[in-house]
């Protein structure tokens, strides 16, 4: 799946609480019909007590079958009138059993199944809830959607420096990424959104994660000065742990934004080349943006870095006024 330790900490949690919830809600019943029908706490506590006497029988030896079709009969008849004073009350059969918000998986995240754990459905979508949440921390993903991507943003005229039309080229840019969305798989391309500020490359990044991650892969969403804060902290600090480099690496779509506008030094270089690096050989997608030219990139980060993304990404060239600006007329 590919989601960041925090990410599956985030949802493990939820799922946590929702059975201790379960199970709160399940005393609080019981007690609640202790009290109004006390003969149900009784008839609870002979049912036990069968059960401790028909082990002791077992142990005892003697004439067992005939002890225990006896402590069988008297458990069922037990059982049966349990089962009507709860139907009589009104609670119900099962009143005294803990109702669990996911009866398949009896809110653990994972079931056995054909002698496996697998995870449970609720789980994954808390996954893909958690993930949402963890990303909208950093930025604004429910803002930017395909939908709210409006192409009459980008003007019809002849752009005279590059002699193409702003308009049909974002209108392509924009069918591809929606298309790239929805056809996402683990192994699919990655992309270098290049271009001038204000042209949508985050809009158009962030709205590939927000489908990506409902579909239930694991998406991770970062600037690239963030991320390069992050590695720092993480690699020269002795207090600060995790594995934000291992999670970088094994996501299953990661997201570079702004690349080249972090502070750069000999180790955020190399850091941004080994996380892409890592990503191509094991054929995993990355989607950078970034202002820089081919030159520029190649300037900043070596041309071993740029001969691997020329090798491997779908190049997407915005064009267009700045969208910030436009918007403000
Ligand atoms: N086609 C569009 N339709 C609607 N809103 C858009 C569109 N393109 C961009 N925007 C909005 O305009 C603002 C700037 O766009 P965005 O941040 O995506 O630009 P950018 O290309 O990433 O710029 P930069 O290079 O400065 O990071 C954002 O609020 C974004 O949601
Ligand atoms: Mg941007
Ligand atoms: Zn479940």
């Amino acid at each position: 799946m590919g989601y960041s330790s925090s990410v599956f900490q985030d949802a493990s949690q939820k799922i946590y609480e929702k059975r201790l919830k379960s199970e709160k809600r399940a005393e609080a019943r019981r007690l609640e019909i202790y009290a109004r029908f006390p003969r149900a706490r009784e008839l609870e506590q002979e049912i036990a007590s069968c059960g401790v006497a028909a082990a002791k029988t077992v142990l005892r030896g003697g004439d067992v079958v005939a002890e225990m079709t006896k402590l069988k009969e008297k458990n069922l008849a037990l059982q049966a009138e349990l089962n009507q004073l709860l139907i009589d009350s009104g609670y119900g059969e099962n009143a005294l059993e803990v109702q669990y918000s996911c009866p398949k998986c009896n809110d653990t995240g994972y079931y056995e199944w054909q002698g496996r754990t697998v995870m449970c459905t609720c789980m994954k979508q808390q996954l893909v809830a958690s993930a949402c949440e963890e990303l909208n921390r950093t930025a604004p993903l429910s803002l930017c959607t395909f939908d709210s991507f409006d192409i009459e943003k980008y003007s019809k005229a002849v752009d005279p420096k590059t002699g193409v039309v702003p308009y049909s080229q974002m209108s392509k840019i924009f069918k591809y990424c929606q298309s790239y969305a929805r056809n996402f798989t683990p192994a699919s391309e990655s992309l270098l959104m290049r271009g001038a500020t204000g042209l949508g490359k985050t809009h158009l990044s962030l709205a590939i994660a927000n489908e990506v991650i409902q579909r239930g892969y694991g998406v991770i969403y970062v600037s690239a000065p963030a991320l390069l804060s992050k590695l720092e902290k993480e690699y020269f600090s002795r207090t600060e742990t995790g594995d934000t480099a291992g999670t970088l690496r094994s996501c299953d779509l990661l997201i570079i934004d702004d690349l080249g506008s972090e502070f750069r030094t000999q180790f955020s270089v190399s850091q941004i080349y080994e996380i892409f690096n890592a990503r191509i050989l094991q054929h995993k997608p990355v989607i950078i943006s970034t202002n820089f030219n081919m030159a520029e990139l190649e300037k900043a980060y070596t041309n071993r870095f740029v001969s691997r993304i020329n090798g491997a990404a779908q190049k997407l060239d915005f064009l267009g006024e700045d969208i910030r600006i436009r918007k403000k007329i």
